[in-house]
């Protein structure tokens, strides 16, 4: 039988969070609806930051309200910190995410705080979430190219990785969050992550910028790594990411992954269905 690599779907948060056009919370609502008939197990719908710094989340609520729940499926949520956290409990997330970066500018950028800083503000939450029961994931972003700060040093990945990991993450995905990774260079920063946490324990989230999130996936997939974020119709960046393009597209993933030999438990028509809808949402967002 062939091994399975699980995508984690992240297209309607990391993918929406970026749109600049409100994206309507029914239609939201519909693609999670859609995503969770394809097969995933987990997909990232919710994001309980300051609605003034990204509005196009503020409504997370609604839709982890809105949508159909399928069994077995875990609705997972970012939480910056502890207010998130009590609003995501409150909306019944399955699982919630803190997030953290390698490099100092992106840190400050993105959540107002030096990495040190958001350490501090994240292991109340990782606490708070093991006395609730509710598994934490944690992101490191730009593990290989910071846009403020340049090329980042892998051991700067690993302390972070590692100390998200020691705080109770149950997995630690690895961002190449504006796609300028090359396959030497998340190689390096594999070998030196995989000192501080198990392959088995990390993810890989991949922006194709450049076009190499595919040969990225490889390169991890080569360093055990099993696991990796996609956004349906490759929607996404982070606005606080300059240049930052989507998300490596979930279809190009499990397309690339099938012909690996790997298989990823997805429906690949279903699948369609949810491309179109994001794709429309763009459309409609650039129209
Ligand atoms: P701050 O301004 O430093 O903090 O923001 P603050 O505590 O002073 O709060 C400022 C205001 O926000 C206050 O409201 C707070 O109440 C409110 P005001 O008094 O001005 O009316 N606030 C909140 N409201 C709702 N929910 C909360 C919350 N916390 C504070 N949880 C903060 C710090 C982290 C909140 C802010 O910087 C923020 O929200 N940043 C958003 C970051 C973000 O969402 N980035 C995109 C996601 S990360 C990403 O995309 C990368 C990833 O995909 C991996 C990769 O690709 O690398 C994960
Ligand atoms: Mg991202």
């Amino acid at each position: 039988m062939a091994e399975r690599v699980e995508i984690f779907e992240v297209g309607p948060r990391d993918g929406l969070q970026n749109e600049a056009r409100q994206i309507p919370t029914a239609d939201k609502i519909a693609l999670v609806d859609c995503l969770s008939g394809a097969g995933f197990s987990r997909i990232e719908v919710a994001s309980f930051v300051s609605p003034k710094w990204v509005p196009q989340m503020a409504d997370s609520a609604e839709v982890l309200a809105g949508i159909t729940r399928a069994p077995g499926v875990s609705y997972a949520a970012l939480t910056p910190n502890m207010r998130g956290f009590e609003r995501a409990m409150a909306a019944k997330a399955d699982e919630v995410a803190i997030f953290g970066s390698a490099s100092e500018g992106f840190s400050k950028a993105n959540i107002n705080a030096t990495i040190e800083e958001s350490l501090e503000r994240f292991a109340p939450v990782a606490e708070a979430a093991k006395a609730a029961g509710m598994p934490v994931r944690g992101y490191v972003s730009c593990v290989t190219d910071c846009p403020y700060d340049g090329a980042v040093a892998p051991g700067e990945v690993a302390r972070v990785a590692g100390a998200l990991f020691e705080m109770g993450c149950y997995e630690v995905s690895l961002g190449d969050t504006i796609g300028q990774g090359r396959p030497e260079t998340v190689d390096a920063m594999l070998a030196a992550v995989l000192g501080a946490v198990p392959a088995e324990q990390l993810a890989g989230h991949f922006h194709d910028t450049a076009g190499r999130a595919l040969e990225n996936i490889e390169a991890s997939l080569a360093r055990g790594v099993r696991v990796f974020d996609a956004a349906v119709g490759g929607l996404g960046g982070c606005p606080f990411a300059p240049g930052a393009a989507g998300n490596v597209a979930t279809e190009s993933v499990h397309d690339r992954l099938i012909v690996l030999g790997y298989e990823t438990g997805l429906d690949r028509d279903v699948l369609d269905k949810a491309v179109d809808m994001a794709r429309a949402m763009r459309i409609e967002g650039e129209a």
